[in-house]
C-alpha cells in the first residue's frame, strides 16, 4: 500500500519552505514595528465557540468545519458486549458526577441506553439467544455509540474567535493600550480543493482589541498590511473596503434586501435562493454570471447606513488618503462570516485564479461581548492566505533571498576525511552551510554532485592540500580556483 497525503492538503518542501519562512518571519518583523506580538494557539477549540463567533449560517459552520467528539484518557467504551454493563453503570455515574456532557440528547440516550440494558438483563441468564434479543443488542450498541463522554472540538477554521477567546481567558481588557496580535499557522476547512483552495491552508493574521473604534485605527491596520505586502514584493495587489453598517442600520437593510431579491427569487439560482432567507447578505457575493444584472440592481448599503456608520466610513477614507494607500470601494464586499460590521476589506492578488483573495478582514465590535468578555472592547483584524501569497509571489518570479548550500567539501583519502570532519563544523559554527559525503567519492563524481547540489563552493581537501595546509577553492559558478590556508577560508566563505 502506498500512502499520499489527503486531498486537499500538501507538504511544503524545500527550496519553497525557504520563501515561506522568510514571509512568515518579515510578517513577525513588520507588524512589530506597529507593536504586534505574536500569540500561539490551540489547533482546536469547542465548537461551540466557533459556533457562535462565526454564525451556524455561514458556510464554514454548516458546512466545512472538522469537528470530532473528544473523551477523557481514561473512558473508553468497552470492546466486547459482555463489559456493557458495567460501562453503562460507569455513563450514568459520570453524567451524575458532571464528567461527561450533560446536554438534553445526551442524558436522554444514556437513559435510554441503562433502560435497554435493564430490560435485557433482568431476562433469564444462560438461555439461546432469539431475534429479539439480537435487536436489542444492536439498538444497545447504537445508544453506547451515540453517547457523547467528552466535548465536541473542532480543528480550527480561523483564528478570530481564538484569539477572542484568548483575548477574555486571559483578562487582557487590563493591558495598557490597544491589545495588538498576530499569528501564524494552519487552519482547516472542509472545501472543494482546487488552486489556491486546500483543507489546510494557512494563514498569518493580526488582530487589535481595544476600547476605541476609531477609524484611524482601521486605517493605521491597512496601512501595516499594506506595508507587509510590499516588503515581501508581492506586486500589483488591489484593495476592496465596505462598510456594512451595525446593528442599528444594518438589519433594516437587510429587510430591504430580502423584499427586494423575494421579487427576483426566481431568477435566482438554488444558492442564492436559500440565501434570500437565511442570510440575504451573502447573495451579494454571488459568482454565478446570470446573477449579476439583478444584483447590480439591488438597493446598495452605502445609501442605507445609519449616521454614526456613515461618518465613520467617511474618515476611514480620509485616513486611507492621508496615508497615501489606494483602494476602491466595492459595495458587494460583505465577507462570509457573520461577526463582522462597519469597515470589511479584501485584497486581491494577480496569478491565482478564482481564488484571487489573498487577504480578508474587517471590524468585529460586538464579537468580544458576545463570547462573554466586555462590551466596551471593539475589534479589527484581518488574514492572509500564506499559500495564495505563495503563489502569488512565485508565478511573478520572487524567490528566497539567500539558503541553500555554500560548501562541498571534497576530501580523499583517510587523512583527509579526519581534517574535513572538524573544518566542516568550524565552518557551520562560522554560518555557512556544508555538505560532507558519507564515503570517499571519485574526484570527477565529487564536483558533478556538488553542481547538481547547486554548492557555491567546492573545498577541496586531499594529501596536497593536507601538506601544503592550504585548501583548494573552486568557485562553481565560473569554475575560478584558488588556494587558501584555514583562517583565510572561514574569512571568504563567510563574506
Ligand atoms: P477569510 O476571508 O475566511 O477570513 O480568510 C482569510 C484568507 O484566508 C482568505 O482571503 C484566503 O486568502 C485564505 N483562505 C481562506 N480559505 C482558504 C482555503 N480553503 N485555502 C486557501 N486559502 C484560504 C478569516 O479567516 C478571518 N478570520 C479574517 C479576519 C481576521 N477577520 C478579522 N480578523
Amino acid at each position: 500500500m502506498k500512502f499520499q497525503a489527503i486531498k486537499g492538503v500538501r507538504d511544503i518542501l524545500p527550496p519553497d519552505s525557504a520563501l515561506w519562512n522568510r514571509v512568515e518571519q518579515t510578517a513577525r518583523e513588520v507588524f512589530a514595528t506597529y507593536g504586534y506580538g505574536e500569540i500561539r494557539l490551540p489547533i482546536f477549540e469547542a465548537t461551540e465557540l466557533f459556533a457562535r463567533s462565526i454564525g451556524g449560517e455561514t458556510d464554514v459552520v454548516s458546512k466545512e468545519m472538522y469537528t470530532f467528539a473528544d473523551r477523557p484518557s481514561d473512558f473508553l467504551p468497552p470492546p466486547t458486549f459482555s463489559e456493557i454493563g458495567v460501562y453503562i453503570g460507569n455513563l450514568k455515574k459520570w453524567l451524575e458526577d458532571g464528567r461527561i456532557p450533560s446536554d438534553v440528547d445526551n442524558k436522554l440516550r444514556i437513559v435510554s441506553l441503562v433502560q435497554a440494558w435493564e430490560n435485557f438483563s433482568s431476562k433469564p441468564q444462560g438461555r439461546m439467544l432469539d431475534f429479539n434479543d439480537l435487536v436489542e443488542v444492536d439498538q444497545m450498541g447504537r445508544l453506547r455509540d451515540g453517547v457523547r463522554i467528552g466535548p465536541d472540538l473542532t480543528l480550527r477554521p480561523e483564528a478570530t474567535a481564538s484569539v477572542v477567546r484568548a483575548y477574555i481567558e486571559h483578562g487582557m481588557h487590563v493591558r495598557p493600550g490597544n491589545v495588538k496580535l498576530c499569528y501564524i499557522g494552519p487552519m482547516f476547512r472542509r472545501e472543494r480543493p482546487q488552486k489556491g483552495r486546500y483543507r489546510q491552508f494557512y494563514q498569518i493574521g493580526a488582530e487589535l482589541l481595544g476600547t476605541s473604534d476609531a477609524a484611524a485605527i482601521d486605517a493605521e491596520l491597512l496601512e501595516m498590511l499594506l506595508a507587509f505586502f510590499e516588503r515581501v514584493g508581492l506586486k500589483g495587489a488591489t484593495l476592496y473596503v465596505n462598510s456594512i453598517g451595525d446593528k442599528n442600520c444594518r438589519p433594516a437593510y437587510v429587510e430591504k434586501l430580502r423584499e427586494e431579491l423575494r421579487k427576483v427569487k426566481d431568477k435566482l439560482g438554488p444558492d442564492s435562493q436559500r440565501r434570500i432567507e437565511t442570510n440575504p447578505l451573502r447573495v451579494l457575493d454571488s459568482k454565478v454570471p446570470e446573477e449579476q444584472a439583478i444584483i447590480e440592481t439591488l438597493p446598495r448599503i452605502a445609501g442605507n447606513l445609519c449616521d454614526a456608520c456613515r461618518t465613520h466610513y467617511e474618515k476611514l477614507k480620509e485616513e486611507l488618503a492621508l496615508r497615501g494607500i489606494a483602494y476602491e470601494e466595492n459595495w458587494r464586499l460583505v465577507r462570509g462570516l457573520d461577526y463582522y460590521m462597519r469597515t470589511t476589506f479584501e485584497i486581491t492578488a494577480p496569478g491565482l485564479g478564482s481564488q484571487n483573495a489573498v487577504c480578508g478582514g474587517g471590524r468585529y465590535d460586538g464579537l468580544v461581548e458576545l463570547l462573554g468578555g466586555p462590551a466596551t472592547t471593539k475589534g479589527i483584524g484581518f488574514a492572509i492566505g500564506t499559500d495564495r501569497l505563495m503563489l502569488s509571489l512565485q508565478e511573478a518570479g520572487v524567490g528566497a533571498a539567500k539558503g541553500g548550500l555554500d560548501v562541498f567539501l571534497a576530501w580523499f583519502g583517510a587523512a583527509a576525511y579526519a581534517a574535513a570532519v572538524p573544518l566542516a563544523k568550524k565552518l557551520r559554527e562560522a554560518g555557512v552551510a556544508v555538505e560532507v559525503p558519507a564515503a570517499e567519492m571519485k574526484f570527477g563524481k565529487a564536483l558533478n554532485l556538488a553542481d547538481r547540489l547547486g554548492a557555491r563552493y567546492a573545498v577541496i581537501l586531499g594529501d596536497e592540500e593536507l601538506a601544503a595546509k592550504q585548501f583548494t577553492v573552486k568557485r562553481l559558478g565560473d569554475g575560478t580556483q584558488q588556494k587558501l590556508g584555514e583562517a583565510e577560508l572561514v574569512t571568504y566563505l563567510r563574506g
